[in-house]
């Protein structure tokens, strides 16, 4: 048997290959774009491996996702394919509308033809899963009960807003066309391979170059983090046990206050790699830096992931301070994947965003 998986050479994509070869005996035809922030070092760990085959490629790009799937015969689609960055999608939305949106679209038309042509057996183990985001939920107030697969959609931003569309299609591919389809909402990530314009990276990253450490706005804004191989295990039990048509939240249990992550990460790296003493700075504290607030900077985000831990057993198993130590480790041990992927675009947009 094999899957296809789309956008495996980003964080979560590559996260999840790794994941599943480790854990199934089945091959993954993996499919990138290689935009900047996807990156073939990711999948290193996999590349002598037989059972993973790589594809450079666009999920737009229909006769090329129709070839593969009528050569590969995958009995799964999952599709983490998306520009994910919100800053990004501020500055630059159209991008976000092509992939997610559009680029969702054509994934789902290619899978439709794809489902026709197979036979009835087939045709109903087949699965179209689709990764996204908490984001697509809007803010809560701070005592407001955390979000359920139910709650309305209210996307504040143009990535949340091209993700939520993208939802839509989904879910309009199954009611109409019978596509058996599965969603996933989930919280933020952290873990490795993550790319250093995120928060948790880009963090550690500063710290170590002893330049400024970002925070937005007062920096109470509030995130739940999940470890991205807790992320990748649930998403392999909805493929296996989900309902088609339904919509599962994953969420990490972990609501924190931005500031407060940034803090740990400096409790954590003063610890494992102390300040120098020849510098102005004596604790990685003394970096932080509040900056200019995001545009329509969501408060608070929180996942009631009470549904998948009913129906199908999951919970997150890293606590976020065996999850957070894992990172920093990983990212200190990794100092080289980090070089690699400063690229000339990495240095662009840094000067681009904190100018
Ligand atoms: P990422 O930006 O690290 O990776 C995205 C990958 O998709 C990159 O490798 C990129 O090259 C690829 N890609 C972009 N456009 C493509 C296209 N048109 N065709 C094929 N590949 C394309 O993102 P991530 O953090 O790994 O997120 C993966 C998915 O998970 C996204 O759909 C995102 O919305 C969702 N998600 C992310 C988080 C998070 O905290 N990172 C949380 C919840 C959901
Ligand atoms: O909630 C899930 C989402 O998490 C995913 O759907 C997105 O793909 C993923 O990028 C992530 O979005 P965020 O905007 O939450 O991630 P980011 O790491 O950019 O920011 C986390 C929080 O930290 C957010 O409240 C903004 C804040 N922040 C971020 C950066 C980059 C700062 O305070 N300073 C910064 O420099």
């Amino acid at each position: 048997m094999t899957i296809l998986v789309t956008g495996s050479a980003g964080f979560i994509g590559a996260n999840f290959v790794i994941d599943w070869l480790s854990e199934m005996d089945e091959t993954v035809i993996s499919l990138d774009k290689l935009t900047y922030a996807g990156n073939l070092n990711n999948l290193a760990e996999v590349e002598e491996d037989e059972r993973h085959v790589f594809v450079h490629g666009d999920i737009g790009d229909s006769q090329q996702i129709d070839r593969l799937l009528h050569t590969y015969k995958p009995r799964a689609v999952v599709n983490f394919a998306a520009e994910s960055h919100v800053d990004r999608s501020i500055h630059e939305p159209e991008a976000f509308l092509q992939t997610n949106i559009i680029g969702t679209f054509r994934l789902l038309e290619s899978s439709r033809r794809y489902c026709s042509d197979l036979n009835e057996k087939r045709k109903r183990d087949f699965r179209f899963l689709h990764v996204s985001t908490d984001e697509v939920y809007g803010s809560l107030d701070e005592d407001a009960p955390a979000s359920t697969e139910s709650k309305c959609y209210q996307p504040n931003n143009p990535y949340s807003a091209s993700k939520a569309s993208s939802e839509h299609l989904v879910r309009a591919y199954y009611h109409t066309y019978g596509l058996p389809v599965l969603t996933t909402n989930c919280s933020n990530n952290y873990g490795p391979y993550q790319f250093p314009e995120k928060l948790i990276p880009l963090v550690i990253h500063n710290a170590l170059a002893h330049k400024p450490l970002p925070t937005y706005g007062d920096g109470l804004q509030i995130r739940d983090w999940l470890y991205v191989g807790d992320h990748c295990r649930a998403i392999r039990m909805v493929l296996d046990e989900g309902s088609c048509g339904e919509v599962y939240n994953i969420g990490g249990l972990n609501e924190k206050a931005n500031i407060e992550v940034v803090r740990i990460l400096c409790d954590i790296l003063n610890e494992l790699r102390p300040v120098n003493g020849n510098t102005s700075i004596t604790s990685y504290h003394d970096l932080i830096t509040f900056v200019k607030d995001r545009p329509g900077h969501d408060r608070r985000y929180a996942i009631d992931a009470s549904k998948i831990e009913t129906e199908l057993g999951w919970r997150p198993a890293e606590t976020f301070a065996t999850g957070i130590q894992k990172t920093v480790e990983w990212y200190l041990d990794n100092q080289e994947w980090v070089d690699l992927v400063l690229s000339g675009d990495y240095h662009q947009w840094i000067e681009r965003q904190y100018a």
